[in-house]
């Protein structure tokens, strides 16, 4: 009896001084049945890995200890240490990082993904009132926050603008040099971060699993963080993606208050999952060499096999879809069409998916397939009655799209077949003909009515979204024709409307629609602009300069404008074999329509009235041209997505063809 109640007095004891003694110290080997508080898109895996983010593109999730930690009103000193991995779909390329933070607050619905690494947005960034200390592992290098390059560490107070930072690495104990590390090299790594409140000292350490913490910190930074954080504060990790398919990882996290945050027990760790990367995998030059041919043989027939029963003809068919029927084409022609998606039947590929060419089995028409790999989301029923609505567009300057037909995860879109390809292969690759310049004009009227046609002449306004040169296919008689309308508008959906999420290329987006993320007809009007100064000049709307600079082509056409000489930046091919009149209508007209502020812009049929000659273009005032893009550009936040796009979207060949 009295032994008894001993016991429960006891156990009661046990309880209090860990529930005391929770808040201020704790340690995860792994997440598995961790009360984590998650929102967005971080989940806890089955493995017990924490996922921050997974395969989305422009997605934030965050994972917090449920409970707030008291700092005290003097901030105390604190430690934390946790393993974080950073697995993207590329080898040289990620997006965007991951922080450690501490914030008053578990909401952070008003954040954005991408550059903002879902800790801040573009009005609260800087601000003193926000009392978030973080830590970045920043993959983007993002010049509007000064970053020093895509693969560093920052010590962020109340801003993305990084207070101290540094090259992800660290100092060897021995030699003290530094050594790079990569910090989405998908190898799984250590941080501590360390606050002394009597120093009032931040130090961050990072390290290679397994190697025991280095002495010297990769930063240190003195700041009296009880400016910062308040009493009660929540902690935990922030995450973001933009336009790259990231996935970041935490596979262990221990924090303590007032003294060295509890050693983390790697062997507990989770296993990170073995993913290969885009760029062609080294690992199969080597292993093929080496395995013997048996070995080969036996995975080709297993793989032939599991292929064949499971995969081969599967489809994606819901009932809902059962209206668009006539549209949908059956994944087995498709598959026989292409020669089984072939490589030598591949046109192109780019940020939306890969182009096949094909000849249906029947009726022996040539056609262009497009393989969109998508999760099925809420979008996707809008946006297969969009497709199976853009189907029913008809018009001598757009890409005719015949239908479509849906896996699981993926969307085949099918145009039909161009046989001379984009127009950029034209302007850039020496080896395509040079068009002259009536071929050009044509091109550019050709595609101005294409636009109007959507913009106005359809029973619905479509607006495009990606109008550029490479989703201009050429037909035999090297018409302009605009494909792939309509695709931007898929990743646009079941976004929050909050945020700034934009999908285009850089260069043609106009200023408004990275602010509002609502795409006008006005904004396509912007990205015509663009086009035309790129058809006359041969020259990309955004080029990186000798220095890694941003060479704005609207810019420079505003600048020989203004100096009176205009012919100088029209393409050297062409010589003088042009009409000057009508070249100079086209570059003001596409200065224009490149103007920063919608209202001053054209509406597509008045364009089309301008090429036609049917109305003079108004004379341009200096005053009222008096803008710079680049500037723009600085102000509006489009760093990461230029720096996400590095070549896939530039040199994105949509349904090219003609090989
Ligand atoms: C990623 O998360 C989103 C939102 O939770 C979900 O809709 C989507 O299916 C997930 N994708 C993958 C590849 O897990
Ligand atoms: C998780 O932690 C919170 C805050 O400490 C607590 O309210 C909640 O009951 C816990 N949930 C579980 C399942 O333990
Ligand atoms: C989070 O904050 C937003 C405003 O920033 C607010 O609209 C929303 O209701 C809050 N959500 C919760 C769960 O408190
Ligand atoms: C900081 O945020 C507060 C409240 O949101 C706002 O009133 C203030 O103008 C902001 N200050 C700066 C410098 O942005
Ligand atoms: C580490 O990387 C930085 C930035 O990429 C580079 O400037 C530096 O030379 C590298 N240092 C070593 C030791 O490789
Ligand atoms: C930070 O690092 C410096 C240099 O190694 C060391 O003297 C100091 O004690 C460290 N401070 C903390 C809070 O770890
Ligand atoms: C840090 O700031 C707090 C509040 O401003 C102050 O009470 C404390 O003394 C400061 N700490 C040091 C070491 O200066
Ligand atoms: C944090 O502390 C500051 C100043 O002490 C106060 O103005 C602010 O409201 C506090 N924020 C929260 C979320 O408690």
């Amino acid at each position: 009896m009295l032994a008894n109640s001993f016991a429960a007095a006891f156990l009661l004891l046990n309880i209090i001084s860990f529930s005391a003694s929770q808040q201020a110290e704790f340690t995860f080997n792994g997440f598995t049945g961790a009360n984590l508080t998650l929102d967005d898109v971080a989940y806890i895996e089955s493995n017990g890995l924490l996922r921050l983010t997974n395969d989305t593109f422009q997605m934030k999730g965050h994972a917090f200890h449920p409970s707030p930690i008291h700092f005290g009103s003097t901030t105390s000193s604190f430690s934390t240490t946790f393993v974080f991995a950073i697995i993207s779909e590329y080898l040289d390329l990620s997006g965007h990082g991951i922080a450690f933070f501490i914030s008053p607050s578990k909401n952070l619905s008003s954040a954005l993904p991408s550059q903002y690494l879902g800790l801040l947005n573009i009005q609260n960034n800087g601000n003193l009132t926000n009392h978030i200390f973080a830590v970045e592992l920043d993959t983007i290098y993002s010049s509007e926050f000064q970053d020093i390059n895509d693969n560093h560490v920052g010590i962020d107070i109340n801003s993305l603008k990084s207070s101290r930072s540094y090259f992800a690495g660290y100092y060897a104990d021995d030699s003290g040099a530094f050594q790079n590390l990569s910090l989405y090299s998908r190898k799984a790594m250590q941080v501590w971060v360390e606050y002394d409140s009597q120093e009032t000292q931040i130090n961050v350490t990072l390290s290679p699993i397994g190697k025991s913490k280095p002495i010297k910190p990769l930063l240190s930074y003195t700041y009296n963080l009880s400016t910062v954080l308040n009493d009660s504060m929540y902690v935990g990790f922030s995450s973001s993606t933009g336009s790259v398919h990231t996935s970041h990882y935490i596979l262990g996290w221990s924090f303590k208050l007032n003294g060295a945050a509890p050693s983390i027990d790697l062997s507990k760790l989770p296993k990170l999952p073995r993913t290969t990367p885009k760029d062609r995998s080294k690992v199969l030059d080597i292993v093929l060499p080496l395995a013997s041919a048996a070995f080969v043989l036996i995975l080709v027939v297993f793989i032939f096999l599991y292929m064949k029963r499971r995969f081969k003809y599967a489809e994606l068919l819901e009932d809902w879809e059962v209206e668009f029927g006539p549209h949908r084409f059956t994944y087995k022609d498709l598959y026989r069409a292409t020669n089984g998606f072939k490589e030598n039947e591949l046109l192109g590929s780019g940020g939306f998916g890969r182009v096949y060419r094909g000849v249906l089995p029947v009726s022996k028409l040539e056609v262009a397939v497009k393989r969109v790999s998508h999760e099925s989301r809420q979008g996707m029923k809008q946006f297969i009655a969009e497709v199976v609505s853009i189907g029913r567009l008809r018009h001598r300057n757009l890409v005719q799209l015949l239908g479509y037909c849906r896996r699981k995860g993926e969307l085949l879109l099918v145009y039909d077949y161009m046989p001379n390809g984009s127009l950029d292969k034209y302007l850039y690759d020496q080896e395509k003909p040079m068009l002259n310049w009536n071929q050009r004009f044509k091109i550019i009227k050709g595609v101005a009515s294409g636009l109007l046609y959507l913009h106005e002449d359809w029973e619905q306004v479509v607006i495009h979204r990606d109008v550029k040169a490479s989703n201009v296919l050429l037909d035999c008689e090297l018409n302009g024709r605009l494909g792939d309308f309509g695709l931007a508008r898929l990743y646009d959906h079941g976004t929050d409307p909050q945020t700034t999420h934009v999908v285009g290329t850089m260069g043609y987006l106009a200023p408004e629609l990275a602010r509002t993320g609502k795409a006008t007809p006005l904004t396509d009007v912007f990205a015509f602009g663009a086009f035309m100064l790129e058809v006359v000049c041969s020259k990309r709307p955004v080029e990186p300069g000798a220095r890694g600079e941003r060479i704005i082509l609207v810019d420079q056409v505003l600048e020989h404008w203004k100096n009176g000489t205009l012919d100088e930046i029209v393409d050297a091919k062409l010589g003088e074999c042009y009409t000057v009149e009508e070249v100079e209508m086209v570059l003001k007209l596409g200065m224009l329509c490149s103007h920063p502020l919608p209202g001053a812009r054209p509406s597509m049929r008045q364009v089309m009235q301008y090429l036609e000659g049917d109305t003079p273009l108004p004379e341009l005032s200096a005053a009222y041209m008096n803008f710079s893009m680049l500037a723009m550009l600085q102000t509006e936040g489009f760093d990461s997505y230029v720096m996400s796009y590095p070549s896939t979207m530039t040199s994105f060949s949509g349904l090219s063809g003609g090989r």
